[in-house]
């Protein structure tokens, strides 16, 4: 009887559409909460995840509803994460559900991320309930977006539910569509265990707090318990809900969705998309759709002060234990020292992991350039993977280079298509399709090489557009590509840090702008400083830094010892963000100047 009344569900939608608004009404509505306790925009819990407005980690929330047919109901809704480094976890937390409520921003339409969330939710069978949001806007038009719906995704118009999370507007409709809508779940509660793991963080206290979904069978406390991709076991310590606040149940059950721990010491332990079954009574196979997640994106992380690098090794492990896409590995740079070579899911996740160093554990960082992973035939018949790009082996031994490659969906109004097209031919992107979506918007397709993406293309995308582009993109594979690398030469020494790889036909172009941007940023020394790109032995750009002429300390006369080192404190605030290099002091700002090149 129980489990027909569950009902499992997902909200997806594009960034800004008003995801979180209307999971903050459904809260609201079936009362799972008290007013006074509701912060604003309650499921997302981390502090910088707020700040940026964004959904990071995941949460899932159970929720009362007594239905119009009179019958009360369990809700369990689960959040998904908002960025497209982190579809992986969307995916699996879609496949903890069995419906998804569509949202759709009135005014906007159907963008980018809209149809990347209904892909994901098809791949795992969800039924979708579509919901224009946001009719209190005079700019909707709740009818041309539904009729989009239709044409574009397949669901009748007369489905939609015109809604506003603001106004609290059609949140019956759309509790009463969940009950009617998204099916119970199905699974079988004699069967040996098999839940789904969808989300995984780590507690000082309690070890690993694992989202799950029960998929067969059921889980209490004291029960052992397998990770079936990792074949490690466990015992139970707790089984709970969410109700939001965390609360300890006897035992969850086919259809449940709630957390579980078990004195895990490193979320590498409970990965997300693993099936946990029971030790004893294991199930024959596990869930499908299990991946192990690699890094697409690296740099190079060095602690602004040397001596600190045994705590930048500390906050790595520190927030390893809780994220299980981030690597890292020692790194030695001539230029910057002892450091680590860092990967990451995409570029958001490398931003938040920085900031995270920097705010929480107070380790000033210089951090070089994103590098993606090339692909290298040597002529000795071997194949290498470079991260680095200062290990980018002589051309000489090189048969040739291959880069990944993105799928990249881009929709934009038609007044914009020929700015997105001019973009993508400069950022290397091969033409694949265009489709209207309806007589304004449309869908364009490029092949672009990750690195293109990488480096300032969603910037560079929103600013061509005046903002109404929308991005999503897939990786697809390797291929080749005429790269060479590009090294840097300050006061004639390589600075290995500052080696990027760049486009044979873009080579002469880039190191003449790097040169003349690197004049820009680095400040004058004390002697005139010759900046050169060179390609292997060649030279392709100089130019010098003129020396500063006069130092700060002739300014005082003599012994005022205290306005000497005033002068001399002030100097050092000013060099906060660099790193000397040999003799030369290069600020943060360097590292990242190739990434910001037309
Ligand atoms: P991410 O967390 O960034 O993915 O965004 P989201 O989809 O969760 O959107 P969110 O709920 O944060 O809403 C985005 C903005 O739209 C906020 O400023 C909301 O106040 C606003 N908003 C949400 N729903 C409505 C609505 O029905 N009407 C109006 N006028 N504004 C709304």
């Amino acid at each position: 009887k129980r489990q027909e009344n569950i009902r499992n569900f997902s909200i997806i939608a594009h960034i800004d559409h008003g995801k979180s608004s209307l999971a903050d009404r459904l809260l609201e509505n079936t009362r799972s909460v008290e007013g006074r306790d509701m912060k604003a925009q309650l499921l997302d819990s981390m502090d910088i995840e707020r700040e940026r407005g964004i959904t990071i980690k995941l949460n899932a929330v159970r929720l009362k509803y007594t239905a119009e047919d009179g019958e009360e109901y369990t809700f369990h809704l689960i959040d998904t994460p908002g960025h497209v480094d982190f579809s992986y976890e969307v995916s699996r937390s879609l496949a903890a559900c069995e419906g998804a409520v569509l949202v759709v921003d009135a005014a906007q339409g159907i963008e980018a991320q809209t149809l990347a969330n209904v892909y994901l939710a098809l791949d795992n069978d969800l039924e979708l309930i579509p919901v224009v949001n946001k009719i209190d806007l005079p700019a909707a038009d709740p009818d041309r977006v539904g009729a989009e719906i239709e044409d574009v995704i397949g669901l009748p118009k007369e489905d939609s539910i015109h809604a506003s999370a603001k106004a609290n507007i059609g949140i019956e409709e759309i509790l009463e569509r969940i009950v009617k809508d998204v099916p119970a779940p199905a699974g079988d509660p004699e069967a040996p265990l098999k839940a789904l793991i969808f989300d995984s963080v780590f507690d000082p206290y309690r070890g690993v707090i694992s989202s799950i979904r029960i998929m067969d069978g059921a889980v209490k406390a004291g029960d052992k318990i397998r990770m079936m991709a990792t074949g490690k076991e466990f015992e139970v310590s707790e089984v709970g809900i969410n109700t939001p606040k965390q609360l300890a149940v006897d035992e969850l059950t086919v259809g449940d969705v709630g957390y579980i721990s078990a004195s895990i010491k490193r979320v590498g332990d409970s990965l997300v998309g693993d099936t946990i079954t029971g030790a004893d009574n294991p199930a024959e196979a596990p869930l499908q759709g299990y991946k192990k997640m690699n890094p697409m994106v690296f740099c190079g992380m060095y602690p602004i002060d040397s001596a600190k690098y045994n705590d930048l090794r500390e906050a790595l492990e520190k927030l390893e234990l809780n994220d299980s896409s981030l690597q890292y590995e020692p790194e030695t740079s001539q230029a910057l020292g002892f450091g680590f070579r860092t990967g990451f899911l995409g570029l958001l996740h490398m931003e938040i992991v920085q900031e995270r160093i920097e705010r929480e554990f107070g380790i000033d960082l210089i951090a070089t350039a994103p590098s993606v992973i090339y692909s290298v035939d040597l002529t000795d018949g071997t194949t290498i993977s470079v991260d680095n790009p200062a290990q980018m082996p002589d051309p000489q031994k090189t048969e040739r280079i291959q880069e990944p490659y993105v799928k990249a969906q881009i929709m934009v109004p038609n007044d914009y298509v020929g700015a997105v097209m001019e973009l993508c031919q400069k950022k290397r992107g091969n033409f694949m399709t265009m489709d209207y979506l309806d007589d304004v918007r449309v869908n364009i397709i490029y092949e672009i090489p990750l690195s293109e993406i990488v480096f300032d293309f969603f910037d560079q995308l929103k600013s061509n557009t005046k903002g109404y582009a929308s991005l999503d993109y897939d990786l697809i594979g390797y291929k080749e590509s005429k790269l060479v690398k590009m090294d840097i030469l300050l006061n004639s020494e390589k600075v290995d840090a500052l080696s990027f790889i760049v486009h044979k036909d873009f080579a002469y172009d880039r190191g003449k702008a790097i040169v003349e941007k690197l004049k820009k940023i680095i400040p004058r020394q004390q002697f005139e400083v010759p900046i050169q790109a060179a390609i292997g032995q060649k030279i392709v750009s100089r130019t010098n830094i003129k020396s500063m002429g006069k130092n700060v300390l002739s300014k005082c006369y003599g012994g005022d010892i205290t306005r000497k080192k005033k002068l001399l404190e002030k100097q050092k605030e000013g060099k906060k963000k660099m790193k000397a290099v040999g003799s030369v002091e290069i600020p943060q700002e360097a590292f990242l100047a190739v990434l910001k090149m037309d």
